[in-house]
């Protein structure tokens, strides 16, 4: 009976409750959902995990430069590139120019940079040979861009073969479509006895800084202190607007490079194109050309094949002489930093033109006569950089003076006038 009585009720019980066939949620926890993934997390150890990788990434990020600045700021970075040759220094400027961040910071230890992908218009030059080679053993791939106007396939043979250089014959003045990095522009007819018209530093500058536009790479400019002209203001900082005669036998040469700095800053601010513009003051050292009518290869060339030192006017007029190797290490900081320019890139020892005769009577050849010539017209009195915004914001100087820099590139010359052009060709730095 009890039995009975219990299922009685408890059958009762059921037929009291009302059938519900729906789905019914569960009731609502709310601290559930926060504890769960808690429990979950200490339970199989994923915190740990975690904490060790935003401890990884807070490391990282702290290596980075704090301070992401536009590629057009001149503002001062107080900190200089140390050593432009270090990989992963460059790793990090790559990583920094495709995120558009150029500010120099630390590096992140054992992260090895990839090459870039260069082209340098007029490569084959005097000047471009010299940059090649630091390029290629800095560990870039390499395009040399050259009509051989004036330069030579010796000046870079000794990279042929080497799957990182390409040398294409082509002039300037014609488009040209290539996937790269950076664009050194150093193309130019840019020796006395080629000024002449010549479409390079307008056309060739525009169709390059056209390519630069399109594939999104950083341009150079090698623009020249010849944009002072005759200058007023001694020694010429780049604030000086020149004082240059528009008409004259120079003038091709002078209002070109006018013309494609004032190119390359619309091309920066009216399309956004990274740009640098270096102004190269005299630049000397092994591969010049022998006979282009600069004065240090003139001197050079003459003292050798005993003839007269040719000096124009009295001599009284004044120039500085930068070795080459300073030039391209002024202008590889220049690409790498983060300020636009214009930099003055020249040695500011300054020397008269019977003073430079006289170094190159020492260093060659005692004897060797001096031949007085008519002076050409508009041809500068003075010349000499200030170059305190280069030291200051690219952290560089020039290092070798005419006396240390002037024997290498009188062995290079002699080699190449006497005898063995091989060893011309790969005349080493100082
Ligand atoms: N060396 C200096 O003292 C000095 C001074 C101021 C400025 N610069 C500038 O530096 C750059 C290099 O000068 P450099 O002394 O090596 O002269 P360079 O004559 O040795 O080199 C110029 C190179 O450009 C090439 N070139 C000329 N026109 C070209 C064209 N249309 N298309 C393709 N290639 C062409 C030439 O063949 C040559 O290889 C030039 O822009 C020059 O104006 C040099």
């Amino acid at each position: 009976m009890g039995s009975g009585s219990g299922s009685e009720l408890i059958f009762r019980g059921h037929e009291t409750q009302p059938v519900n066939d729906e789905y019914s949620p569960k009731p609502n926890k709310p601290w559930l959902s926060v504890t769960r993934p808690i429990r979950y997390l200490l339970r199989e150890q994923r915190l740990l995990f975690i904490l060790i990788g935003v401890a990884i990434a807070t490391v990282f990020f702290a290596l980075l430069p704090s301070s992401p600045s536009s590629s057009s700021s001149s503002s001062y970075d107080p900190l200089p590139i140390p050593y432009l040759e270090q990989e992963s220094t460059r790793w990090v400027q790559k990583a920094r120019h495709m995120v558009g961040v150029h500010s120099v910071g630390k590096i992140p230890l054992g992260i090895k940079r990839k090459g870039l992908r260069i082209v340098v218009t007029g490569g084959a030059g005097f000047v471009g040979s010299h940059l090649v080679d630091r390029l290629i053993a800095r560990g870039d791939s390499v395009i040399v861009v050259d009509n051989f106007f004036t330069g030579r396939k010796e000046n870079v043979m000794h990279h042929f073969g080497n799957p990182r250089f390409e040398l294409i014959r082509h002039d300037v003045v014609e488009p040209l479509l290539l996937e790269v990095d950076q664009i050194y522009h150093l193309a130019c007819p840019a020796s006395p006895v080629h000024y002449k018209f010549n479409p390079t530093n307008v056309v060739g500058t525009l169709n390059m800084l056209g390519l630069a536009k399109r594939v999104g790479a950083r341009f150079l400019l090698t623009s020249t202190s010849e944009v002072y002209g005759d200058p007023l203001e001694h020694p010429q900082k780049e604030t000086y607007w020149g004082n240059v005669n528009p008409i004259g036998v120079r003038s091709c040469y002078d209002e070109g490079k006018r013309t494609a700095e004032t190119l390359t800053m619309d091309y920066h601010r009216g399309a956004s194109v990274e740009v640098r513009i270096a102004r190269i003051f005299n630049t000397y050292g092994p591969r010049m050309c022998l006979d282009d009518g600069r004065v240090v290869s003139n001197f050079v060339a003459q003292a050798l094949r005993k003839e007269p030192l040719t000096v124009y006017g009295d001599g009284k007029q004044t120039r500085s002489f930068q070795y080459v190797s300073d030039l391209v290490e002024g202008l590889m900081r220049l690409m790498e930093g983060e300020h636009v320019g214009p930099f003055n890139l020249g040695n500011p020892g300054e020397f008269t033109m019977l003073e430079l005769a006289k170094v190159v009577q020492e260093t060659i050849d005692p004897d060797a006569k001096i031949e007085y010539r008519p002076n050409t017209e508009d041809d500068p009195h003075k010349r000499k950089p200030d170059i305190s915004k280069a030291k200051e914001q690219l952290g560089w100087e020039p290092k070798v003076d005419l006396r240390k820099g002037l024997p290498l590139m009188v062995s290079d010359f002699r080699q190449r006038i006497f005898g063995d052009h091989k060893e011309g060709a790969q005349a080493a730095f100082a």
